[in-house]
């Protein structure tokens, strides 16, 4: 199984100036729950921007750069590549970024979807899903507290067969 793990603000924005927008450590934990012990596949940009790899997590790394190199994290060169590596996780986890997304979108089996009730300005987007193509399987709302400065909802979204 195949899903994408992914935060959208209401206008579908994931990020900007290769970082993230929001700092919501509630929906940190879910992603660090939902993925820890997987496979976690990245664009090199967004690997960079996490600066690390993603302690107890297999760390993919999709680059064209045949002379990338990266401590403790598995590099590939194409997008087949990165999930034929996962081909055994139970479950493996596209973690993005936008180029990524875009590319593995017809391949993936569920969204986890972190909504984040407010508009952002950015230049990374999270591509348009047909919601008639996802059964919603999984809705959980967040309401801001001191810690989350926004609502948020999330969804899990399975694709319909
Ligand atoms: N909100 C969220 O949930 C979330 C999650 C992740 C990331 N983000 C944000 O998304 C932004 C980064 O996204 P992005 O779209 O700019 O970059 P990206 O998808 O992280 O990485 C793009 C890079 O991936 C490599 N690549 C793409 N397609 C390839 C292919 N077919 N074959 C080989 N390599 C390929 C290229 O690396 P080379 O240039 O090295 O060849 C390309 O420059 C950041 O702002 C980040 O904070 C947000």
């Amino acid at each position: 199984m195949l899903s994408i793990i992914v935060a959208v603000s209401e206008n579908n924005v994931i990020g900007k100036d290769n970082d993230l927008i929001w700092k919501l450590p509630r929906d940190m934990r879910h992603f660090k729950e939902t993925t820890t012990g997987h496979y976690i596949i990245m664009g090199r940009k967004t690997f960079e921007s996490n600066g690390r790899p993603l302690p107890n997590r297999t760390n993919v790394i999709i680059t064209r750069d045949k002379n990338y190199t990266a401590e403790g994290c598995v590099v590939v060169h194409s997008l087949e590549d990165a999930i034929n590596e996962a081909k055994n996780d139970s479950e493996g986890f596209i973690i993005g970024g936008g180029e990524i997304y875009k590319k593995s979108m017809s391949l993936i089996d569920r969204i986890y979807l972190t909504k984040i009730h407010h508009e952002f300005e950015g230049d990374t987007f999270f591509p348009e899903i047909n919601i008639e193509d996802w059964t919603e399987v999984d809705r959980r709302d967040f309401e801001p507290d001191e810690k989350n400065k926004y609502a948020f909802t999330i969804l899990t979204l399975d694709r319909k067969r």
